[in-house]
């Protein structure tokens, strides 16, 4: 690339020799191509968790000057970035440009002197900051929005947007998480990571799932892992000589055991030890071990899971499709939030869909149509290079992992057009005989009875929706085919036009029982909660017209 702007450069100029001037230009260029280069997965998260580390938690007093609180910290080191936030009082995160910045934080700070209770001296980067004279502050402080807003703020928000596919986007840019968000959750895994260090030195602690797969929303879960892989990885093994060391290790009978045993102590620490982790459950019978806690002071529902590099894996596939083609976020944001409205998941697990499996079907659809919107898994597997092989537990988990690799899809069609055809396609879709599967990007015969059959992308012999029972299929499937109807019916129609919830916002309304016999009755007969919204819209927009015409 560089060679090429350089001759582009030398050809235009008709010189030899680059002046000063031009060779400026020509790295100004290379800089600007530089910075739109798609990142891989682990390059993002790699720079992301170097950021963290960087970082620092502070809990604060109600009252806080903002200005001052900087100037005090300055002493220790260059702040970079930094934001306050509520979640069981004010808190701030704190990003140093340097790590030795925190280390001169941690000497300048005490272990506080318990009067009722004894405080376990643990210097942890989450400090709580006290004032001296609490009276006389006054707090500037602006705090940066750490949850999903209402629902009927949200359909108020889509009511005036002027299309479909501008409801989509004002979705997205309501829900999706926040600069902030993602650095509070990169920050918690590595504020978890030094406690899990205590044990395993040089252990990482990585967010995976829907923190980092482009398609989380603001109060998701964070889903954690404990990678031990990284501990043997620095040794080199000295082969000449008569003689080979190894460390002295405790054997175990299973993985699976091991993995039991570190969830063990790590939950057993946390409980006892880490600050701010409230509610730790062992959950270590579970087909993939893990502890549940609360990170209080951030606000997250944590998973912490070890020994599973395959959900890491997925969560890199769906970061690369997200990224492809900004038609693949709309679309599974889009059917994620709508099935959470009309409650085809839940934060409980049971017998539903899951988001992850709702993702899976959005991604198999965008492969499916043509031309594709998407490449399949395999097509991603021919473009991967030697470093991006990947086998694990005999699992072929290779594709590419550089993102310009990727040709850009020929399909032209309009994100509310492939949101109206996606419930089409499963509102129809042969469930009984057909798996989904993203790999071939074909269907497959099913090769058992469950109600749904989505091949997991990784252990082809697992089905990822094993858990869903007939009728919360058979829901599915009804709503899919009720919410195509709708978006059909209100084509063409916008804010300009509707006085009722209309495109997306419609399909997201509560969902009322018998909704087709209202419908055929009338589509006035809605309940309650639907008619005070609605009555709430109509009122703003009679008060300030502006208000509700979005450009
Ligand atoms: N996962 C998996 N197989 C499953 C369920 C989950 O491989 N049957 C992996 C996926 O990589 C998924 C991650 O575990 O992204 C986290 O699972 P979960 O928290 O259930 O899904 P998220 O994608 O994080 O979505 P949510 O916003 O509901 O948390
Ligand atoms: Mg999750």
């Amino acid at each position: 690339r560089f060679l090429g702007s350089l001759c582009r450069h030398l050809s235009h100029s008709g010189a030899a020799v680059l002046r000063r001037e031009e060779a400026t230009a020509v790295c100004a260029e290379l800089d600007l191509q530089e910075t739109t280069k798609k990142k891989t997965f682990s390059e993002m998260q790699k720079e992301r968790r170097e950021q963290a580390q960087r970082s620092i938690l502070i809990s604060c007093p109600k009252k806080i000057p903002e200005k001052k609180l900087l100037k005090h910290l300055c002493q220790h080191g260059d702040i970079t970035n930094h934001f306050f936030f509520e979640s069981f009082g004010l808190h701030a995160v704190i990003e140093f440009s340097k790590k030795e910045s925190i280390a001169s934080l941690q000497d300048a700070s005490f272990i506080p002197r318990g009067e009722t209770e004894f405080p376990i001296p643990f210097k942890s980067r989450f400090f709580h900051l006290n004032l001296k004279n609490p009276s006389n502050q006054t707090s500037d402080v602006q705090c940066s929005n750490q949850s999903s807003p209402l629902n009927a703020n949200i359909i108020k928000a889509l009511c005036n947007a002027e299309s479909v596919e501008n409801q989509i986007n004002t979705l997205m840019k309501i829900l999706q998480l926040t600069e902030e968000n993602i650095r509070l959750r990169y920050l918690t895994c590595s504020l978890i990571e030094d406690i899990a260090a205590a044990y395993f030195p040089s252990c990482t602690i990585k967010p995976f799932g829907s923190s980092v797969n482009t398609f989380g929303k603001l109060g998701c879960d964070l889903d954690m892992f404990l990678d031990l892989d990284d501990i043997g990885k620095n040794s080199t093994t000295k082969t000449e000589g008569s003689f080979l060391m190894e460390y002295q290790v405790k054997n175990v009978p299973s993985e699976r055991w091991a993995t039991q045993k570190i969830l063990g102590v790590i939950g057993e620490c946390l409980d006892n030890f880490g600050p701010g982790c409230v509610s730790v459950q062992k959950i270590l019978n579970a087909r993939c071990p893990l502890v549940r806690f609360s990170h209080q002071a951030s606000g997250f529902q944590c998973d912490l899971t070890a020994n599973n590099r395959i959900a890491m894996k997925s969560s890199e596939l769906l970061y690369i499709y997200g990224s492809l083609d900004s038609r693949v976020r709309a679309l599974a944001f889009s059917v994620r939030c709508w099935a959470r409205q009309q409650s085809l998941t839940s934060s409980i697990p049971g017998s539903w869909l899951t988001n992850f499996s709702l993702t899976i079907m959005v991604i198999f659809f965008l492969q499916k149509r043509s031309p594709p919107v998407i490449p399949s898994l395999d097509s991603l597997k021919n473009l991967a290079d030697v470093k991006d092989k990947c086998i694990i537990d005999n699992n072929d988990c290779t594709f590419v992992s550089n993102l310009d690799r990727i040709k850009p899809s020929e399909n032209t069609e309009t994100v509310d057009t492939l949101l109206c055809q996606f419930f089409e396609y499963f509102g129809n879709f042969p469930f009984n005989k057909n798996s989904i599967n993203i790999r071939k990007g074909k269907e497959q015969n099913k090769p058992d009875s469950s109600p749904i059959y989505i091949q997991n992308p990784f252990e082809i012999s697992l089905n990822i929706s094993r858990n869903v029972n007939e009728s919360q299929l058979e829901r599915f499937v009804h709503l899919a085919r009720e919410s195509a109807w709708i978006l059909q019916e209100n084509k063409g129609q916008s804010s300009k036009t509707s006085t009722e919830p209309w495109g997306l916002a419609a399909l997201l309304l509560p969902s009322v029982p018998n909704k087709s016999k209202a419908k055929k009755a009338g589509r006035g007969q809605t309940s309650e909660a639907v008619k005070k919204l609605l009555e709430s819209i109509k009122a703003e927009s009679t008060k300030d017209p502006r208000a509700t015409r979005k450009k």
